[in-house]
């Protein structure tokens, strides 16, 4: 995060009563699902997540990345993010939150949040070589087990944008290295590479299949990898990032309003659900997000081109969002009723 959190003080997660993933990861690995991690940026964003995620009664880990630091400023999404346990609260949900950096980039970016309340941080130097991994991930683990933040980290590289990181193909994760990694680094859970990617497009036209209807049909993921990792760490907490299915739906609806989505394709909720059930806790999911809201945006801009009222679009783009968070922590997560 190149913009930092400067404060004088730091503030610890528990004032703000967030939780780390500790106790959410063991939960959701004993009873076979996973834990939704949402991307904001925004107001409604947040709002959606987490009118979803009340009335779904689901756990949740909320997510921010450097490009929504530097978007709306880190002192609003703390701040934010402070209110989102009040607002819960107020609406009677006990749910546990956290709050975690997604895709740390530095050591100093870490420790920039772990100063700054964040219950949970992401170092991903998956791009570098195992070596520097291991010293880099150590770093944040030994500063943020200080404070009982957990962390995870990377082993492999998905194919797609994260962040200023632009992977051309994906690096499937090596299950060989992975007793290695978690030993020496000490992490809490370790997001694999097993063909999922970032954004709209997960999977280029040619790997897929079409199917009656029209719509692109992904490849099988590499459930073989993730079998092999959970063989050699039995109990584990596996992360899946790249994990929006893409629906034809929003997509559709963004096409018949102005909107093009070039081969838009990802992945098979059902492959997600069966990952959710093995030792994946976590599922990183924004894109699936983003195309509800843009969806709602463009339909009610097209069908009103005199509004001008943010609220008028705003509004039923917070309505979309929070409907694909209840449909993902029901049916795909497994999530729901585990609040
Ligand atoms: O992994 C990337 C997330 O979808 C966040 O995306 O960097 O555009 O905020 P962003
Ligand atoms: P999607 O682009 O599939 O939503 O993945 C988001 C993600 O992995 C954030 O870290
Ligand atoms: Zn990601």
């Amino acid at each position: 995060m190149t913009t930092t959190m400067q404060q004088n003080t730091t503030i610890h997660y528990s004032e703000l009563g967030f939780v780390n993933t500790t106790d959410m990861f063991k939960k959701a690995n004993e009873g076979g699902y996973a834990i939704g991690a949402f991307n904001f940026s925004n107001l409604e964003q947040l709002q959606g997540v987490l009118n979803g995620c009340i009335e779904s009664n689901a756990p949740v880990i909320l997510q921010l990345s450097k490009g929504a630091c530097n978007y709306a400023d880190p002192i609003f999404l703390r701040n934010m993010a402070r209110g989102a346990i009040e607002y819960v609260r107020s609406q009677g949900s006990q749910i546990p939150i956290a709050l975690h950096l997604d895709h740390g980039d530095t050591f100093e970016t870490c420790k920039s949040c772990i100063d700054n309340g964040f219950s949970s941080v992401m170092i991903d130097a998956s791009h570098y070589d195992f070596e520097e991994n291991i010293r880099i991930t150590k770093e944040v683990v030994e500063y943020a087990h200080k404070f009982n933040v957990t962390v995870e980290a990377e082993l492999g590289v998905l194919a797609g944008i994260e962040d200023d990181v632009v992977a051309a193909k994906s690096v499937y994760t090596n299950p060989d290295e992975v007793e290695e990694f978690v030993k020496r680094t000490n992490v809490d859970s370790l997001a694999i590479s097993i063909g999922t990617s970032h954004g709209a497009t997960k999977f280029k036209p040619e790997q897929c299949t079409r199917n009656a209807d029209g719509v692109l049909e992904p490849p099988e993921l590499r459930f073989d990898i993730l079998e092999e990792v959970e063989r050699r760490l039995p109990g584990f907490p596996i992360v899946l990032h790249g994990s929006s299915s893409v629906i034809p739906k929003y997509i559709t609806i963004i096409e018949e309003n102005g909107g093009r989505i070039e081969n838009a394709v990802g992945c098979s909720e059902v492959q997600l659900r069966r990952t959710a059930t093995s030792a994946v806790c976590k599922m990183n999911i924004d894109s699936d997000c983003r195309l509800a809201m843009t969806a709602a945006v463009r339909k009610v801009l097209k069908e009103n081109p005199g509004e001008f009222d943010p609220r008028k679009f705003m509004g039923p783009a917070r309505e979309w969002l929070k409907e694909v968070v209840i449909h993902k922590n029901t049916n795909v997560l497994g999530s729901a009723g585990k609040g």
